[in-house]
């Protein structure tokens, strides 16, 4: 288990203040402009040393990402750093704690690393629904202008970096980098096709790069403790320490900082009290939030709990937001109910995307309630499968991959509704419940 003095996020349950005095003492902001002073090309070689993959989902290195900026950005063509507080993946929990109890980690990382990558100034769009999470954030960002921190001279570096914060008006699209970007430029939040990518072509046509936040606020703490630090934890290519969101079926669901590469049962006994009813009540995780396939009890035991571990599985590790369910779950009614959600969320620019995920959310709910035919599962996911990768965004292949999840590993439970409806029998759990 993780030992307190390992822990980047020491306040991650508020139980000292987030104000900058509280933030000071528990190191942040400690000698900043000696971070700086390393310059560009050093941090980015430290981040990529620490061997941090970015916590936004999709895993990409980020000190390599960092790399692809500009060294020489011009006044008239600035680069940016973006960094995404939309946070609205099913299941996914972890920036807002950040952002409500911890602030000034990711505020003095976003001058770390848009210093790191020449960047004149750090957008940070915060998810609409974040009331207080965005109020914590301007208050934050005001204390740190005030102490000198940003603006002209940040932390008396010589280099002047402002952070704006922006609020988003809660449409889970606007996480995907160019939908950001586009709703930071005050368009609709609609995905660009890429190339060029956004740091060729970013925030007004300049370069930027767009950073999960827990990316962001853990950079400064690797810079002080050192990249070996960072890098003894978790299995090679799988570094560092994580923020583990754990919903559903658990005794105590909670938010926890651990090493990478623990293993499922692990995390669950030590952090969670175990399973609601025992390990043998366990039907199925959904280890990454909403948007990747689901792995029954029996695989997922010993998996370690890393972006190869789960790949391994068919899966994903995603932002980490652990979705338990026991064996009281109508797993097919909870598969339909995420494709409600992305139904709902297709920005409605492509038309595999705008028209499939409505298609096979109606396929989906007539195989809850078992009102299909067995041939219809066959159907359904070879639409999965003419979704996938055929859209402008990932958005597509997050509406295929719970469904093909489930196919894969329940098909006798969809198969049984089917003939139980057809033979008369049994009452969906819906109508029993009703
Ligand atoms: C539909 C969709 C929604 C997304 N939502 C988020 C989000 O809420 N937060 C986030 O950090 N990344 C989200 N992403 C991933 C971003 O596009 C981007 O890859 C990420 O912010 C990069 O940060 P990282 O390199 O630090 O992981 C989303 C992607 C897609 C396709
Ligand atoms: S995949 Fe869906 S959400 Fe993404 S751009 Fe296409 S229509 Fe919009």
């Amino acid at each position: 288990m993780l030992q307190d003095k390992d822990r980047i996020f020491t306040n991650l349950y508020g139980y000292q203040s987030w104000h900058l005095d509280a933030a000071r003492a528990r190191g942040a902001w400690d000698n900043t402009k000696a971070l700086l002073d390393l310059g560009p090309d050093t941090i980015i070689d430290r981040i990529k040393a620490s061997g941090l993959r970015g916590r936004g989902g999709a895993g990409f290195p980020t000190g390599m990402k960092w790399s692809f900026m500009p060294k020489n950005p011009t006044p008239e063509r600035p680069s940016f750093l973006v960094i995404n507080a939309d946070e609205s993946e099913p299941g996914s929990c972890k920036d807002r704690e950040i952002i409500r109890h911890d602030p000034h980690l990711l505020i003095e990382g976003a001058l770390v690393a848009g210093f790191a990558m020449r960047a004149r100034a750090a957008y940070i769009y915060i998810r609409g629904e974040y009331i207080r999470e965005a109020e914590t954030l301007f208050a934050a960002v005001a204390e740190a202008y005030a102490a000198g921190l940003l603006g002209k001279n940040a932390c008396g570096s010589g280099y002047d970096f402002d952070v704006f914060v922006h609020r988003g008006a809660g449409a889970y699209i606007c996480g995907e980098e160019t939908a950001m970007i586009e709703s930071l430029e005050g368009k609709k939040g609609q995905p660009r096709l890429k190339p060029p990518f956004p740091a060729g072509a970013g925030l007004y046509g300049c370069p930027t790069t767009v950073n999960n936040v827990e990316s962001i606020a853990v950079a400064p703490t690797i810079l002080r403790r050192g990249p070996e630090w960072f890098a003894s934890f978790g299995a090679e290519n799988n570094k560092g320490t994580k923020l583990f969101q754990i919903s559903g079926h658990v005794n105590k669901p909670c938010v926890v900082e651990e090493a990478m590469s623990i293993p499922f049962r692990e995390l669950i006994e030590k952090h969670c009290g175990g399973i609601r009813g025992g390990w043998d009540n366990l039907l199925a995780v959904i280890p990454g939030g909403s948007s990747v396939p689901l792995v029954p009890a029996a695989q997922i035991m010993d998996c370690p709990m890393d972006f190869d571990g789960l790949r391994a599985l068919g899966s994903g590790l995603g932002t980490a937001a652990v979705i338990v369910m026991d064996k009281s779950t109508d797993i097919v009614r909870a598969i339909s109910r995420l494709s409600y959600f992305y139904k709902h969320e297709s920005c409605g620019q492509c038309t595999p995307c705008r028209e499939g995920t409505g298609w096979m959310w109606r396929v989906m709910e007539r195989l809850r309630t078992g009102d299909a035919d067995i041939s219809e599962i066959d159907t359904l996911q070879q639409v999965t499968k003419q979704v996938e990768g055929h859209t402008i965004c990932a958005l597509g292949d997050a509406a295929a991959w719970p469904i093909q999840g489930l196919i894969r590993h329940f098909r006798p439970e969809i198969e049984r509704r089917i003939t139980e409806r057809k033979s008369g029998g049994i009452e969906t759990m819906q109508e029993a419940a009703e």
